[in-house]
């Protein structure tokens, strides 16, 4: 332990620490799994929900991750070990660093058909398709049993290669490149998408409620994705926290964070649904939906002007790829410092142990999809069923227990010391911050779960 304090580095500046965290925060879970959510759950009635549960379970449990991890200068899975010795509160802190890496393992399926995607918009492989021919193309692709499986592993080693080095310097740096480059893209993109003919009806799906389709389940996929997206729930954010300096203020950065993940979400599905009611897709079409419409938008909007549509869909799968490496790297670090703290392995040794496991994972993913897709688990092939699993249910349970620690077990010096810097800020959301964490967060995640299984009626 005592080596790892000396190694532990903080962010250079508030900037790059919100910037870090945002870097987790934003990646495939708003431009890839949040704009297929929505779809699924009927549009904008889910959106509605989701915002909810974004500011009142996510923010004020961002915060308690984030005073989780600054106090204790550990990992999440040494964390409560630090705050509360000798309890089993250390076993919510394991809790988090398996669900990391179960999400790590199928995460970086998707991050790898980013790269796929790349490969295709460089060579021309868009050109001269109609929107069936994406449907197809996509299906080919995820279905084919060792194309995934090469960028899986080319992903999982960039990953890998990068924490090994030691992602301080690696992560603050590249996000305080690409996140703007990022934003700007997107705006981009929007612009592009709204300007499809056709592209009303999107933004109708997205803009206007039909709370005919509000179902128990609605409430546990809005609540499942908004931890998702922010990252919550497993330490990740804790484990950047450790890394924060003490002049970093931990409700500002959690605001910033949660904003910025909700207006790429937001602007995400404003690029999807348009081009997918252009193109007539289904918006429903699950984990393929921007697979299948972002080539159609860049291959339509563009038809006047081919090299534009040939750069600009690469930039976007290459931000898309960059974007979901710095939630991958995040992904891995929680189990690589895990395992470097809690058995003393090297970093290296301890990240390899890391790659090679969550590889084993995404393998099984992948093939889930393909070749292994009449195995099911309650219904779902097993990617769909490690996805459901992790973010409907170990997010918010552990998420759960992070409020409940803060709000109940840990000392309240220190909840109000780490919300005011220790007396430095104002910091006027206190009161209701700590109501949150106490009641309201932990008994409406038990409600959500208990509607999902029908008790309420
Ligand atoms: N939030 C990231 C995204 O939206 C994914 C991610 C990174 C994540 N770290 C996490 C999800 C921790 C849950 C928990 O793509």
């Amino acid at each position: 332990m005592k080596q790892h304090h000396n190694e532990r580095v903080n962010f250079g500046s508030r900037l790059g620490a919100i910037l870090a965290a945002a870097g987790s925060a934003v990646g495939l879970g708003n431009i890839w799994r949040f704009p297929y959510e929505t779809g699924n759950h009927g549009g904008a009635a889910f959106i509605l929900i989701y915002l909810g549960c974004v500011f009142i379970f996510g923010l004020p449990i961002m915060m308690a991750e984030f005073t989780i991890g600054r106090r204790s200068k550990a990992s999440t899975g040494g964390a409560y070990e630090v705050l509360a010795p000798g309890t089993c509160w250390k076993w919510v802190g394991y809790l988090g660093v398996l669900t990391g890496f179960l999400i790590l393992g199928y995460y970086t399926v998707v991050a790898g058909w980013t790269l796929e995607y790349i490969f295709q918009a460089a060579t021309l492989g868009f050109s001269e398709k109609t929107p069936d021919d994406f449907v197809v193309m996509f299906q080919h692709f995820s279905q084919n049993p060792l194309r995934p499986l090469l960028w899986l592993f080319i992903f999982m080693f960039a990953t890998h290669f990068i924490v090994v080095r030691g992602v301080k310097e690696g992560i603050e740096k590249s996000s305080k490149i690409m996140m703007p480059v990022l934003f700007v893209l997107v705006l981009l993109l929007c612009v592009c998408s709204l300007t499809l003919p056709g592209a009303e009806k999107g933004v109708e799906f997205l803009l206007k409620p039909d709370f005919s389709k509000v179902t128990a389940d609605v409430f546990l996929g809005a609540m499942g994705q908004a931890f998702f997206s922010l990252s919550l729930g497993m330490g990740c954010l804790s484990t950047y926290a450790s890394y924060f300096g003490k002049e970093t203020r931990l409700g500002h950065t959690a605001m910033s964070v949660g904003l910025i993940d909700t207006c790429v979400a937001v602007l995400a599905g404003l690029i999807i649904f348009p081009a997918a009611f252009a193109v007539g897709i289904q918006p429903d079409a699950g984990p393929s939906l921007i697979f299948i419409t972002l080539p159609n938008v860049f291959q339509q909007a563009f038809s006047g002007i081919p090299v534009l549509g040939y750069v600009c869909s690469i930039a976007f799968y290459v931000l898309l790829a960059l974007a979901a490496l710095t939630s991958t790297i995040s992904l891995h670090e929680v189990s690589t410092a895990f395992l470097h703290e809690k058995f003393h392995f090297t970093r290296t040794r301890a990240a390899w142990i890391v790659t090679v496991g969550a590889l084993v994972i995404g393998v099984v993913s992948s093939l889930a999809l393909g070749e292994w897709s009449a195995y099911t688990i309650g219904g779902m092939n097993i990617f769909d069923a490690i996805d459901y699993l992790t973010a409907k249910i170990m997010l918010p349970v552990s998420g759960m227990f992070a409020a409940i620690f803060v709000g109940w077990v840990l000392d309240r010096s220190i909840v109000r010391g780490e919300a005011t810097n220790y007396g430095t800020l104002k910091s006027s959301y206190y009161p209701l911050y700590l109501f949150i964490l106490k009641f309201v967060a932990p008994i409406g995640i038990v409600l959500i779960f208990v509607n999902e299984l029908g008790l309420l009626g």
